[in-house]
């Protein structure tokens, strides 16, 4: 058996092994197993070889923040962009350099006051996206510092990773979600609108028609009344269906009256349907909103009221919209059992699953906007933002 299947002995259970492999459990967790390294190896060269062999740009700080090492990436980096000095750093202080040049990088100020809190003890790890200018053009680096665990040797490594692909990835995935959204949104409204003026018309003429047939055919046989009857009872009912469809997928209200109007609207038919009562409570709310803000806050709206209604098991739910001062901010909250709960009981996948609360949160991003989201046994709290400007108010909706 290797060192990566440690667990392979204990699939067949033996009397004892239950509490045998709570003990091992409680064995070191994967970070904190350091490098392990045959007796016959020579160290300096593995070092230098597995440095070398890295991406990531690293140097090695001595306690005090001196550049004590760096590797190949980072010299071919430092010459690729001029810098002047053969040793590429080695020698300098690298907190040095960054206080430095923190009066005029918020990204260097955070990186000093990181290093200074590493150095200190005060922790053990420090994780930043940046921007940067490279000869390559704009890029996207990652900066990780670390202080080794190991009493012998307090050194930091400091590695730029290039994340750029990354980043373009997620910003190209992020356009195009949002595109899709909007027109998702588009063709529900444009499909809510069809239902409603065309399909819910001929319905109503319908049920028009068989009313006056029916009272033309008073003195038609039992059997042809009943059939109108039904006739009758089946369009008013398809009707009814109709119009409720065509408001799920967009209620006019958004477009016509406003989101306050719109949400009033959802909370009382979304009390009626699941039975749990929804307290609303709107002031201020900034209106007229531009349409994509009113439609993204309805749409979270929906979502998170859908999410009470499916998750927490909570009979009451609270939905707040106001304004701020350069923010409108929908709130809904409620009693139930908060998300935690299926992380403890091992169903972290359920978490993975949906994609209710990533579409919540990359709607409001779209706007400039944010989702926060507060949860405990006792409840959840759903928060969406979104910037407004003095200009917004005057747009239409
Ligand atoms: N109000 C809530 N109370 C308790 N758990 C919640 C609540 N809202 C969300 N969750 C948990 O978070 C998970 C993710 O929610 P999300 O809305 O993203 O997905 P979903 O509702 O499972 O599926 P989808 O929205 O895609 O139909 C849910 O499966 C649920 O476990
Ligand atoms: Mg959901």
């Amino acid at each position: 058996m290797d060192h990566l299947t440690p667990n392979d002995a204990s699939s067949v259970e033996q009397p004892g092994s239950r509490k045998r492999r709570r003990a091992a459990t409680k064995a070191p967790q994967a970070h904190s197993l350091p490098t392990l390294i045959a007796p016959d190896v020579e160290a300096e060269t593995l070092l230098r070889s597995t440095l070398d062999a890295l991406s990531a740009h690293i140097a090695v700080l001595d306690e005090a923040g001196t550049i004590i090492a760096v590797n190949q990436a980072w010299r071919a980096f430092a010459h690729a962009s001029g810098y002047a000095d053969a040793n590429h750093g080695v020698g300098m202080n690298y907190l040095a350099v960054c206080e430095a040049a923190a009066a005029v990088s918020k990204d260097a100020s955070r990186t000093a006051g990181a290093l200074r809190d590493i150095m200190a003890g005060d922790r053990s790890e420090f994780r930043m996206e940046y921007p940067c200018r490279s000869p390559q053009g704009p890029r996207w680096f990652q900066l990780r510092v670390t202080r080794p665990d190991q009493a012998q040797t307090r050194r930091i490594v400091i590695a730029h990773e290039d994340i750029t692909e990354v980043k373009r990835t997620q910003e190209e995935l992020t356009r195009l979600s949002g595109r899709l959204m909007h027109l998702q949104d588009e063709e529900r409204r444009a499909i809510a609108r069809e239902l409603h003026d065309t399909t819910a018309q001929n319905l109503l003429a319908i049920t028009l028609n068989a009313t006056r047939l029916h009272e033309g055919l008073r003195d038609a046989g039992e059997p042809a009344r009943r059939v109108l009857v039904e006739t009758l009872e089946l369009a008013e009912q398809s009707l009814q269906e109709v119009r409720t469809l065509s408001y799920l997928l967009h209620p006019p209200l958004l477009d016509d009256v406003g989101l306050t109007a719109a949400l009033s609207w959802l909370a009382r038919g979304f009390s009626e349907r699941s039975g749990i009562q929804v307290a609303i409570s709107i002031e201020n709310s900034g209106e007229p909103l531009p349409r994509p803000t009113a439609t993204a806050l309805y749409r979270v709206a929906q979502e998170a009221l859908s999410n009470v209604h499916r998750h927490s098991g909570s009979k009451r739910a609270r939905l707040a919209l106001y304004r701020t001062k350069d923010m409108v901010q929908l709130d809904v909250v409620d009693g139930g059992t908060g998300l935690g709960s299926l992380v403890e009981a091992g169903r972290e996948e359920a978490r993975q699953i949906g994609v209710g609360i990533s579409g919540m949160r990359l709607r409001l991003e779209q706007l400039g906007g944010r989702l926060d989201i507060r949860s405990s046994p006792s409840g959840t709290h759903v928060s969406a933002k979104v910037p407004i400007t003095l200009a917004d108010s005057d747009q239409p909706l």
